[in-house]
């Protein structure tokens, strides 16, 4: 039984396709790198599912910085996917991601289809890992977007994956498109089991003393609570197209927050920008929602999920 069950009598339990989660807060991608960066924090088993920094076939020193800044009610990063890459990534931190009593979801992106198939493959028969998420659309890198941009793209990354492993797959999904709709719908038909959304959108600032980007990179992914709204209405519009539950990102730093990405169709939730405020801040999401149920009289959280009424 996990926690939250045992306090509060709720029912917090969650399926996401294959994947079973005991709660539906998990972290985001980027914002709590490896696990051990926010250890000693939070309890990192209370989460649903904690989600590691983007993982790539070598390592990464990411882009020059500066590469974060502050913009009203969200930030911009250009980060660059910074990381180890598999072979370190699989030698030094899976074995302390095993040691949590967490379902682990790896993240992984690749420049080409053949790159996805090789991380995943690399994976397939490494235990302790819950789930694949395939960062199909990071904005920040050199055809971070070419494929979730693209519904053959999309479809063509997730089917290669899905021939490289039996774990679930996740496809991240990016809201830099004119209509988010055919990519969820294809990364469905490429065999995907559950679908991200929203990576980050593409922004700009500007120093004007300086008369230059205030990013190196001149552009970066604004996250935070200023893209609520629209990955809000990304979720709920591709919840009413596509079968595959969904995991809701972006802006989310209350539990009221995450309860709109639930009654808007979404099996669970992400919570990003918000730990780097307050670095419980996924916990606390949790304990928002378990105060709402109790005040509701939920006694299943699976009774919100898809509950808005229009
Ligand atoms: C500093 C930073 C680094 C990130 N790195 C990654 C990454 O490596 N892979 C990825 O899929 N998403 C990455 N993201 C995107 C987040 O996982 C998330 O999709 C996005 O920030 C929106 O959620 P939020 O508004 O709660 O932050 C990063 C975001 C931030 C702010």
């Amino acid at each position: 039984m996990s926690k939250s069950t045992f306090m509060h009598n709720l029912s917090m339990e969650v399926e996401l396709g294959p994947l079973h989660l005991k709660n539906p807060i998990l972290t985001a991608s980027g914002t709590c790198g490896y696990g051990e960066e926010l250890a000693d924090w939070m309890d990192l088993s209370a989460l649903g599912a904690l989600v590691t920094k983007t993982v790539t076939r070598k390592p990464r020193a990411g882009n020059p910085s500066p590469r974060t800044c502050e913009t009203a009610s969200g930030m911009l990063n250009a980060i660059g996917l910074q990381n180890v890459g598999i072979e370190r990534f699989i030698e030094e931190k899976l074995p302390f991601l095993r040691s949590l009593d967490v379902s682990l979801i790896v993240n992984i992106a690749g420049e080409t289809v053949q790159d996805f198939a090789d991380l995943a493959a690399a994976l397939a028969d490494k235990s302790g890992i819950a789930a694949l998420e395939l960062n199909i659309s990071c904005p920040n890198v050199a055809h971070g977007l070419d494929f979730a941009t693209d519904p053959r793209q999309t479809k063509e990354v997730v089917a290669a994956v899905r021939d490289a492993t039996a774990l679930p797959i996740i496809v991240k999904l990016s809201p830099n498109v004119t209509d988010i709709r055919p990519i969820a719908f294809s990364a469905q038909e490429g065999g995907a089991d559950v679908l991200s959304i929203t990576n980050t959108f593409v922004g700009m600032a500007i120093d004007i003393e300086r008369r230059r980007p205030v990013i190196s990179n001149l552009t970066g992914g604004l996250s935070g609570p200023a893209i609520k709204p629209l990955s809000l209405l990304a979720v709920y519009r591709c919840a009413q197209t596509v079968d595959i539950p969904i995991i809701g990102i972006g802006g989310i730093c209350t539990a009221k927050d995450a309860l709109e990405y639930l009654l808007a169709g979404a099996s669970a939730v992400q919570v990003g920008t918000a730990t780097f405020v307050q670095p419980d801040a996924a916990l606390r999401v949790l304990r928002g929602i378990e105060e709402y149920m109790q005040k509701h009289h939920f006694k299943n959280v699976r009774e919100i999920i898809g509950g808005l009424q229009v």
